[in-house]
């Protein structure tokens, strides 16, 4: 079963079109990467499914509850972690995570316990007795994560987890998310590309409120290989090396980059879909130059989101 299904949602704000038609599905066990940068709507889809507020039109369930129809039910399926973390300040956390353990409604005698687990899971003992509005960003997002865990929701909904937090905590979030996986679905919603393809295997990248892609990171990456970069370095008089790199067939230019004492190092950007790593490398040899090193430029998973979320330029 799909724990989630959206059906061309969109939502306008006024003449904002913050979603056009967004489609996915995420099934049970599965952790949803869910990328766009700034203002593409990740947020707004996540208060959607969260029945915060109605898409202007649509429809979406979860856990096969239907968004319009039993919001109570759809809620209480979710495990939702905001964006930012501001509800009741005066209260302590541990009085908060009592008062969220009764609206959910847990078992009376299984609240200590169910508080007791999501303390160590967050990792929040040491601010456990005090207030809200006292407590560090990084902590405070970790008491959002803490409530979202109670009640063992089957849909986690994470909103820029990391956000604020620590490295060391970055990490332990990041375990957290993987060890979720399997049993419950969870949706991933960042801007950050690398961070999201250590948790899932699939993501979706939204921008301008439209889907542009739906793949594994490891298929996103092959689709850039193609339209690839080599790097040079040679050493030889820099005008003669020049000329010979661009007479090899597929070199689009060629571009100084460094100079050390073992050579000069040039970026090579080649036509797409050509591998000339060969011809390349055989014609500076036969140029009479010393080849110091030659290899492709690595695509990061950084590159491929800002390609594919800035527009194509045309060279
Ligand atoms: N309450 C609102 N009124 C008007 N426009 C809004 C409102 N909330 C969001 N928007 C607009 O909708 C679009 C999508 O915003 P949204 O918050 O969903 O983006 P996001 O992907 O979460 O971005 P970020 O990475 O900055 O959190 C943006 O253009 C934003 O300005
Ligand atoms: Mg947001």
């Amino acid at each position: 079963m799909d724990m989630i299904y959206v059906k061309n949602l969109s939502k306008s704000y006024g003449p904002t079109k913050a979603l056009d038609n967004i489609s996915f599905t995420v099934k049970h066990g599965e952790v949803l990467g869910f990328l766009g940068p700034n203002g593409a709507g990740k947020t707004t889809t996540m208060s959607i499914l969260t029945c915060l507020f109605p898409p202007t039109d649509g429809t979406a369930t979860v856990a096969g509850y239907d968004i319009y129809k039993e919001p109570i039910e759809v809620n209480r399926s979710i495990g939702y972690v905001p964006e930012s973390f501001t509800l009741y300040p005066d209260m302590r956390v541990k009085e908060y995570l009592r008062f969220v353990a009764e609206i959910k409604g847990i078992e009376r005698k299984k609240i200590v316990e169910s508080i007791a687990k999501v303390i160590s899971d967050t990792d929040i003992a040491d601010v456990y007795t005090k207030g809200i509005k006292k407590l560090s960003r990084g902590y405070l997002q970790r008491v959002g994560v803490a409530q979202a865990l109670l009640g063992e929701p089957p849909v986690l909904i994470f909103d820029e987890p990391t956000i604020g937090l620590d490295p060391i905590q970055i990490i332990a979030i990041r375990d957290l998310i993987k060890s979720l996986s399997g049993e419950r679905t969870v949706i991933l919603a960042s801007h950050i590309l690398s961070e999201v393809s250590q948790v899932t295997n699939r993501v979706i990248v939204i921008k301008e409120g439209k889907l542009v892609a739906v793949d594994t990171p490891k298929n996103l990456m092959k689709s850039m290989d193609s339209s690839g970069r080599i790097i040079v370095t040679v050493d030889g008089d820099e005008s003669k090396v020049n000329k010979v790199i661009k007479k090899v067939g597929g070199v689009k230019s060629v571009k100084k980059i460094d100079e050390s004492i073992s050579g000069t190092t040039y970026h090579v950007d080649v036509a797409q879909g050509k591998d000339i790593k060969g011809e390349l490398s055989k014609a500076i040899i036969e140029g009479g130059f010393d080849l110091v090193e030659l290899r492709l430029e690595e695509v990061t998973l950084e590159d491929i989101f800002i390609k594919l979320v800035t527009k194509e330029k045309e060279d």
